[in-house]
């Protein structure tokens, strides 16, 4: 039974291909930022309060220029049409059915136009750099058509980083199924079947441009290869001008790259180390949040992932500054645990912790938890 999202880690687990789900689970090197994620949480424990009125409770906050219903959206994760059958839009209907957006990431099976198509609810697009400007020119034309308002610059990862279990699987070097991976994905024939139900996977925002090849892993690795390694501040000054939506510099972990990001025009940044898949040895998100939010004095919107598993961690992330936050992780587990089912199930525990958890505080809404600030919390 799935309770949590440690629960549907688990079934995940047991679903997934051994090379999908180490790919999802994984971090970079000595998975020491990966851990230091979670871990760092626990740093900071909740006050308590009682004998306020705490009979309802509301959820709505503002963030990304709007309000939401709930505090938490979905972040661009690739290719979650790889963990379900047309993951994408899976994750995306039961995000909108919760009524927050989902980020489509630039390696995704469904392009942002076939996401459109396919469901009516917010979208945002996440874009990679590429070397190949005119590639980058026709991936923004997509998000424009598609009525995206709010693109997300990844940052952090101009240059992959080593994720150990990923070398070990093969999963690295991975754009052809050979016959002995053929063999360990058959040891896993519900997923099997559900990827044969939806067709074969590709890219879906290059799957037309012949020079990437067919199908998702070699599309992938080409694209992977073409990403931008001198990505600077003058791209972001440049796409800041090119872009007319809300502009979101995801990857940003120091107080002087926030101040940065705001000179150059950004709406807002997302303290992020990518899951702790890229610089092993980075602070926590959750350690670095504090510094940021004080460095630039609401001067910039402040969004905020890794680590969420849990409803008291969202809480945490808003105390210290964050306006929303990105699950990543959390809802993957759920996606490839049970489809759009099990996206659903994870937002529903989730939601049901926020509550609790704020309720339990002696609080009746995030707008609330967010006036109050950092007088929420306690260094333990
Ligand atoms: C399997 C996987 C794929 C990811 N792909 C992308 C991506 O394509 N673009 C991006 O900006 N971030 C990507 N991320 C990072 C997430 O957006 C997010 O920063 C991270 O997952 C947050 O940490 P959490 O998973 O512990 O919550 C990916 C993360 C995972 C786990």
């Amino acid at each position: 039974m799935i309770v949590n999202v440690e629960d549907a880690r688990a079934a995940a687990k047991a679903r997934l291909p051994r090379i999908f789900f180490d790919y999802v689970d994984g971090g970079a090197f000595g998975e020491e930022t990966l851990a230091a994620n979670r871990a760092d949480f626990a740093r900071w424990t909740l006050v308590q309060r009682v004998l306020n009125d705490i009979s309802t409770r509301d959820l709505t906050t503002h963030y990304l220029g709007t309000s939401h219903p709930l505090p938490f959206m979905l972040g661009p994760v690739g290719f979650l049409g790889l963990y379900a059958g047309n993951g994408e839009i899976a994750a995306a209907r039961a995000a909108h059915a919760a009524g927050v957006p989902l980020c489509l990431s630039t390696f995704s099976i469904a392009s942002i136009g076939q996401l459109r198509a396919a469901t009516s609810g917010p979208l945002a697009f996440q874009l990679y750099v590429l070397s190949d400007r005119a590639i980058g020119d026709e991936l923004l034309a997509q998000a424009e058509e598609a009525g995206v308002e709010t693109l997300f610059l990844t940052v952090d990862t101009a240059i992959t980083s080593v994720r150990e279990r990923d070398l070990r699987n093969g999963f690295r070097a991975l754009t052809r199924i050979s016959p002995a991976l053929g063999l360990r994905l058959l040891a896993r024939p519900r997923w099997c079947l559900d990827m044969l139900r939806a067709g074969m996977p590709e890219v879906g925002a290059i799957a037309h441009r012949p020079e990437f090849g067919k199908g998702v892993l070699e599309q992938a690795s080409n694209l992977s290869r073409r990403i931008d390694m001198g990505l600077s501040w003058a791209d972001v000054e440049r796409l800041r001008a090119r872009w007319k939506g809300r502009l979101v510099l995801k990857g940003i972990l120091s107080p002087e790259d926030a101040r940065l990001a705001r000179a150059a025009g950004a709406d807002a940044i997302v303290v992020s180390n990518h899951g702790g898949r890229q610089l092993d040895g980075a602070p926590s998100t959750i350690a670095a949040l504090p510094g940021i939010a004080e460095a630039v004095d609401g001067g910039i919107e402040i969004l905020f992932d890794g680590g969420i598993r849990r409803g008291a961690d969202i809480i945490k992330a808003l105390a210290l500054g964050a306006s929303g936050v990105l699950l990543g992780r959390a809802y993957v587990y759920g996606l490839a645990a049970a489809g759009e089912a099990g996206v659903a199930r994870i937002l529903a525990h989730l939601t049901e912790e926020v509550s609790l958890t704020l309720g339990l505080m002696g609080l009746t809404s995030i707008e609330q938890l967010k006036k109050l600030g950092t007088a929420a919390l306690k260094p333990r």
